[in-house]
């Protein structure tokens, strides 16, 4: 398969097999991601490799219990590793000070994704599947703990891996045309972007059924014990809060906007416990507008 059909071809898998990945395989999957792009080649990256059965059960605790976590084989923690590197620079008396530069930590963040998206691909190409999990982020001081980890190694995403039992049937995304920019940017009209997310996301109920039928049963599938009257507590709050488009269902649901500006302080204490501090950021408490 070319790599073009590979790509259109893969999906985020969540429902793995009960099968080891060989220790040859995980070889082949970190030195690719070794090689990845890195600013400046400096390779601010760690990745911790979770395969012990307990560890994967924490892990899938502090993810916010996706059951996928525990059950796959394998989880790569991704980190932005400022550690190694200042370690290095003061055994010559130089100043490092990536983690009090937003700059570098944000090439290093983008480091970390180039060499977990590489990993990703090659997975896929030898027949493995895989899921980002981002809910790392609410739990970046426990995973710093329970893994070892020291200051300036953060923890900001986890790769959970393994052959597909099932892998999701196509999932629609947005015309290509609406995210590609040929030479300028085009300011889009409202009716262009709503009826691209309409088109993605259909009516509110599809949507809805469908994120429940792709996410749950698959939870339902990969976890006999997970809650199954969580998709009907879910559609009694969406009643009871009048969700009635895609948007709201998004924003105030799935991801309530607020609530998540209210997590800014919390996430910014982790950082701080990490040894990460950006003197000169603006901040406005409340979250400003
Ligand atoms: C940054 C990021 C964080 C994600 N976090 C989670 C997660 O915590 N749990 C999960 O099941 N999927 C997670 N995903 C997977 C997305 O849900 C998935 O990529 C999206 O629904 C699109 O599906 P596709 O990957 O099959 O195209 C994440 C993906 C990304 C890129």
């Amino acid at each position: 398969m070319d790599a073009y059909d590979l790509l259109m071809r893969r999906r985020s898998v969540r429902n793995f097999q009960d099968r080891l990945v060989p220790e040859t395989v995980v070889e082949q999957l970190l030195n690719a991601a070794n090689n990845a792009p890195s600013g400046g080649n400096i390779q601010p990256v760690s990745i911790v490799v979770v395969d012990e059965p307990g560890d994967r059960r924490e892990l899938a605790e502090m993810v916010g219990g996706q059951p996928w976590v525990k059950n796959a084989p394998l989880s790569m923690i991704f980190c932005v590793d400022f550690h190694r590197v200042k370690r290095w620079a003061d055994m010559f008396d130089v100043e490092f000070l990536g983690e009090r530069c937003l700059g570098s930590f944000l090439i290093a963040y983008a480091d970390v994704m180039c060499a977990a998206q590489t990993v990703v691909v090659l997975a896929e190409s030898l027949g493995l599947g895989s899921v980002y999990i981002g809910t790392i982020q609410s739990s970046m001081g426990k995973a710093r703990d329970y893994f070892h980890m020291p200051e300036g190694v953060l923890p900001i995403m986890v790769l959970t891996i393994g052959y597909p039992k099932s892998v999701p049937r196509s999932i629609r995304k947005l015309p290509t045309d609406l995210i590609a920019h040929r030479g300028r940017y085009r300011v889009m009209d409202d009716a262009t972007i709503r009826n691209a997310f309409e088109s993605k996301y259909g009516s509110v109920d599809d949507h809805i059924e469908s994120y429940f039928e792709r996410a749950y049963i698959e939870v339902l599938e990969a976890d006999k014990q997970h809650d199954e009257r969580w998709s009907d507590r879910a559609k009694e709050r969406m009643k009871a809060l009048g969700i009635k488009s895609n948007a709201e269902f998004l924003f105030r649901l799935r991801y309530p906007q607020r609530v998540m500006v209210g997590m800014n302080e919390d996430l910014a204490a982790a950082l701080r416990e990490a040894g990460f501090d950006f003197p000169g950021i603006m901040s406005e408490p409340g979250g400003g507008r």
